[in-house]
């Protein structure tokens, strides 16, 4: 068994799990990868070390690198309705580059969009997946792209509209992204039994 150290904390017996990433990343995506397991028994730190240490090499790789990357963990955003939701993933392009100058983690957090498109889907005229869709389709051209989001039940009982439920409507986003269209992996993690 393997103790390393990570954050400045133990960080032990994780080499299968971290193999089994590494390798499920390497190979077309196929369908949604679902990560359970109780509170606290590491799955967010597996998969930044993943993150982290395996995907992301040193260098430019918020613009080159292997591999493109998303990692929302919605723990750390205040969501309460549809608009928070959009405001803490999606930002304008002009913002995303000025600030990713200063802060390169900040890339691995956010989509950055065209301003017209973000003001059309704030205003409900435009299908946000759709915009996410036409992005990933984008990159998943000169890199392997990878959407991975901690926490998920964090999204129920948020609405687009009274017809559209953003939690239905992100899952089946996702398994267009794996399963239809073998784009984007897609990692979703979660301790809440209700998914299971
Ligand atoms: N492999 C490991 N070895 C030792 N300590 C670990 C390991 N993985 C995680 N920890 C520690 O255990 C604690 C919980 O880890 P983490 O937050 O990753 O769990 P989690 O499953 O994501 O929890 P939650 O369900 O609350 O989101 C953290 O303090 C972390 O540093
Ligand atoms: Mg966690």
């Amino acid at each position: 068994m393997k103790i390393e150290t990570y954050r400045g904390a133990p960080f032990v017996d994780r080499e299968e799990e971290i193999e089994f990433f590494v390798d499920w990343f390497s190979e077309v995506p196929q369908r949604i990868l679902w990560v359970y397991g109780p509170k606290s028994s590491g799955k967010t730190t597996v998969i930044e070390y993943v993150v982290e240490k395996r995907l992301l090499g040193e260098g430019n790789w918020w613009e080159e690198g292997k591999f493109w990357v998303k990692y929302i963990n919605l723990r750390r955003k205040l969501i309460s309705s549809y608009k928070t939701f959009l405001h803490a993933f999606i930002v304008p392009e002009d913002v995303y580059k000025e600030t990713v100058e200063n802060n390169k983690s900040f890339s691995l957090r956010v989509f950055p969009i065209e301003r017209k498109n973000l003001k059309e889907i704030e205003a409900r005229e435009k299908d946000l997946f759709e915009v996410l869709m036409e992005k990933i389709e984008e990159e998943s051209r000169h890199r392997r792209a990878i959407l991975i989001i901690d926490e998920i039940q964090k999204l129920q009982d948020l609405y687009i509209n009274s017809e559209r439920e953003l939690l239905k409507e992100f899952l089946n986003f996702c398994v267009s992204l794996t399963k239809e269209k073998h784009l984007c992996h897609v990692v979703i993690l979660t301790s809440n039994t209700v998914f299971r």
